[in-house]
């Protein structure tokens, strides 16, 4: 399958010269001109739009997007354990698949081509993600001892399920340090080393989880974990606000990627990650927006923009967080914190996850640094086009894949019920 993007303004080119980007296989083979001979099965009309890798969301819950809404501005726990798991309780896979898909809708839409989901139906979000064509990591959030065993068993029975599925990748995920015991966190490290996957927890997200950790273990969450040698596996900690600088060094130390999650941080009151000294200290920082339920929207762009202005501010720097380094973040770095190889960039042998940014917007003229264009002025809206693995999902503002209306209606349904 080839497919040709015509005149577009590559985010790493001059920002004058228009391109043809050249896919193969849903590898990019070629910028500027198409090869010699090359006869594609489809193209796409650029338009002189911009043209940059598609952003990947490094930590989210795709089915939560059906429970927007329904518990805002509570306290973090009362928000979980009164709000959120009530509800979560009465829901069905078939329920979860159209909150999943609805999450792949709003993504798509606002340029993202990549989640990685945990939560409690991983199968749903690979069935919407395989129907709309988004590149999905799912990983099974697992707690324990309790009920602990049962869930190990469907988490490798779901692996087993859409093991093979293209574009579908998987992750061991126990939740946190607070719903699983010792025992069962090392039990989990075991089972990813013996099946070779990467780990995603929630770490360090709040000041009661630190401050429990420190009274029952007597040291942080990063150093209960690295106590037990939990970091043997590649390993992604979502969230990481509450570090100390000996945490920030563990770590860095331990090759520990985080996903720092602004907004939903800020919304549910737990405070701000220290983004910038991590990436100082060498950890592969990246982005995720957490789930609709507690942020409430699953917008990269605006995930993007907060992290390059947070820590300007917090930091009281504004050469820190460059809009260059905040979209690294949110395309490269979670691509490398998923561990899926050559995507997030805009370069020959990469895969071709792609999006097409209208330009003839006022918030994008006069168009000069391409980069802070797309982290200062974008809010997403400015997304046309999205090709993932070559495969155009979303032409010129239209899916080509799945029926949005049928979607809304199910959605609407479902609010009714929960
Ligand atoms: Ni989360």
């Amino acid at each position: 399958m080839k497919l040709l993007v015509k005149n577009v303004l590559p985010i790493n080119g001059d920002g004058k010269t228009l391109c043809d980007v050249a896919v193969t296989n849903g590898i990019i083979t070629a910028i500027g001109r198409a090869p010699e001979g090359f006869a594609p099965d489809d193209t796409v009309e650029g338009g002189g739009r911009l043209c940059m890798p598609a952003l990947v969301n490094a930590h989210t819950h795709m089915y939560m997007s059906v429970l927007r809404g329904a518990a805002d501005d509570l306290p973090f726990m009362q928000w979980l354990f009164e709000g959120v798991m009530p509800r979560e309780d009465k829901m069905d896979v078939g329920q979860a698949y159209w909150g999943s898909l609805l999450s792949c809708v709003e993504m798509i839409r606002r340029g993202c081509c990549t989640f990685n989901d945990m939560h409690l139906f991983p199968g749903a979000a690979a069935r919407a993600a395989q129907d709309i064509g988004m590149r999905a990591v799912v990983n099974r959030a697992v707690t324990g001892p309790d009920g602990g065993e049962r869930r190990i068993n469907e988490m490798l029975g779901e692996i087993n399920e859409f093991k093979g599925c293209r574009n579908v990748y998987f992750m061991i995920a126990p939740h946190a340090i607070y719903t699983c015991s010792q025992e069962y966190l090392t039990k989990l490290a075991d089972i990813a080393e013996e099946l070779a996957l990467p780990v995603h927890i929630h770490l360090s997200e709040s000041v009661a989880e630190m401050n429990d950790c420190l009274r029952d273990h007597g040291c942080t969450p990063v150093e209960y974990l690295v106590k037990m040698g939990f970091f043997k596996n590649k390993t992604l900690a979502a969230h990481c606000v509450q570090l100390t600088e000996t945490d920030i060094l563990l770590l860095a130390e331990h090759g520990v990627s985080v996903a720092a999650n602004p907004k939903s941080n800020l919304k549910l009151g737990n405070g701000i990650a220290p983004v910038y000294q991590l990436d100082k200290a060498g950890v592969n920082v990246c982005i995720g927006t957490d789930s609709a339920a507690s942020n409430n929207s699953l917008n990269m762009f605006s995930e993007m923009n907060y992290t390059a202005l947070l820590h300007k501010g917090t930091n009281g720097d504004p050469t820190v967080i460059p809009a260059r380094k905040a979209f690294e973040m949110a395309t490269v770095n979670g691509a490398k914190a998923l561990c899926i190889d050559k995507l997030g960039r805009l370069e020959p042998g990469w895969k071709a996850d792609l999006v097409l940014l209208d330009t003839d917007v006022p918030q994008m003229m006069p168009l000069r640094d391409l980069y802070a264009a797309v982290v200062y002025s974008c809010d997403g809206s400015e997304t046309d086009t999205v090709i993932i693995d070559g495969r155009p999902v979303y032409l010129h503002k239209e899916f080509t894949t799945i029926d949005t209306e049928e979607l809304y209606y199910n959605i609407r349904k479902i609010a009714e019920v929960i």
